[in-house]
């Protein structure tokens, strides 16, 4: 059984699912172009809002809460995150976060439909998917999952995201997935799954552990989640973040479930009107976006950023170089100002064209790109799990 309510399209083509933000002041908004999802913690029936402004930051009142410092265009340096007034008072959780760049809500226009299965249980109604409050997944982010997309006629390219799950485990030092056990929770949380384009999302964590960074004792807790996935528009923008990714950390091409950078970055991206961040990696050259691989095209070459460089092997990616001939080399920012087409890739993107990065305009006919777009389309749509 779902929960199944009205869905009513946003202005922007698009349902989102927005966090309550502190009261600001309502000035300097700015309109995301793209659909983002954030989580609504103060609800235990996930809503979906209607994304209509992202809030740019409030002004530092003198003895106010920790605020931020103002020094980019857009009136946000993420890197001075410090108390105003000397720092001395505890600050509100909300304002001492500031959260300035979280997406805020005008009305609850739909109840997000929802499939979930847990531990070998389809649950039937997604409130009961609890976890412990020592879960080490939720204490310290000791967990790994995979995001694909569904179609009517299942989910795509499994076995590569069970493989890749199965290395993001062994790299965390938790036990292999059973795969079999995979896919009958995602079998499970499909059936009778009426909606055409869906996000699945297996999620797998070293179960009970301690409220520290010790080991998990498990067992590992299994969950996969189902929800409905709106298209995404053929280009995007998108803007450099102002953090870098580390290629050399211990979690480094890892898809776990800490992924509170990338939360900051795409928060940060919907600040300024983008859908997606894109890091430099510490050594300065182009990484890749927060949930997404990026692509390059110089000419008829087509080039994206080796996995040495940090980024996390994308499916999408990893299909693309099978599938047409992409040379893998770093690439500077310098370079990538100079590309004629930049796109990103990921499931659930598929190939999308970058019309804007920062204050570039790359809005010009891109052919390689579409060419690309198209050659994805077709071969996914030909082979389920390729
Ligand atoms: C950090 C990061 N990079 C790249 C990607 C793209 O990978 P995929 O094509 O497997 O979705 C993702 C996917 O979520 C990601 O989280």
């Amino acid at each position: 059984m779902y929960t199944d309510l009205q869905s009513v399209a946003s202005p922007l083509g698009h349902s989102t699912v927005g966090a309550v933000l502190p009261a600001g002041t309502g000035r300097d908004l700015l309109r995301a172009d793209d659909g983002i999802r954030t989580r609504d913690p103060h609800l235990g029936k996930v809503m979906l809002y209607q994304l209509s402004h992202v809030r740019a930051p409030p002004p530092a009142k003198p003895g106010e809460g920790a605020t931020r410092n103002h020094s980019r265009a857009d009136g946000w340096n993420p890197n001075n995150l410090q108390p105003a007034g000397g720092g001395s008072r505890t600050p509100k959780i909300n304002s001492a976060r500031g959260y300035p760049d979280r997406v805020t809500l005008t009305s609850p226009t739909t109840v997000r439909q929802l499939a979930v299965w847990r531990n070998g249980e389809r649950l039937d109604d997604p409130d009961q998917a609890i976890v412990p409050a020592t879960d080490h997944g939720l204490v310290v982010g000791d967990g790994v999952f995979e995001a694909m997309k569904a179609g009517p006629a299942g989910a795509f390219a499994v076995q590569r995201h069970l493989n890749r799950l199965s290395r993001s485990a062994a790299a965390m030092g938790l036990p292999a997935p059973d795969h079999g056990l995979v896919r009958e929770g995602i079998a499970a949380a499909l059936e009778s799954w009426t909606l055409s384009e869906s996000k699945v999302r297996v999620t797998y964590t070293g179960g009970e552990g301690p409220l520290g960074s010790g080991a998990a004792y498990g067992p590992p807790t299994l969950i996969v989640a189902v929800e409905a996935h709106q298209p995404t528009p053929p280009s995007t923008a998108v803007v450099t973040a102002p953090w870098r990714r580390n290629e050399n950390g211990a979690l480094t091409g890892v898809k776990s479930t800490s992924y509170a950078e990338n939360v900051r970055g795409l928060a940060y991206a919907v600040s300024c009107g983008a859908s997606e961040a894109i890091f430099l990696n510490t050594a300065g050259q182009v990484c890749e976006g927060t949930g997404t691989n990026i692509f390059f095209v110089f000419a008829d070459e087509v080039v994206t950023p080796p996995l040495s460089s940090g980024p996390l092997a994308g499916i999408t990616r990893e299909l693309l170089l099978e599938w047409t001939a992409v040379t893998e080399h770093n690439v500077t920012p310098e370079e990538a100002a100079s590309a004629d087409e930049v796109f990103l890739t990921s499931s659930l993107r598929d190939v999308q064209g970058i019309h804007r990065w920062d204050d570039r305009d790359l809005t010009g006919p891109n052919p390689v790109t579409e060419r690309l777009a198209d050659l994805f389309q077709q071969r996914s749509a030909d082979q389920l799990d390729p």
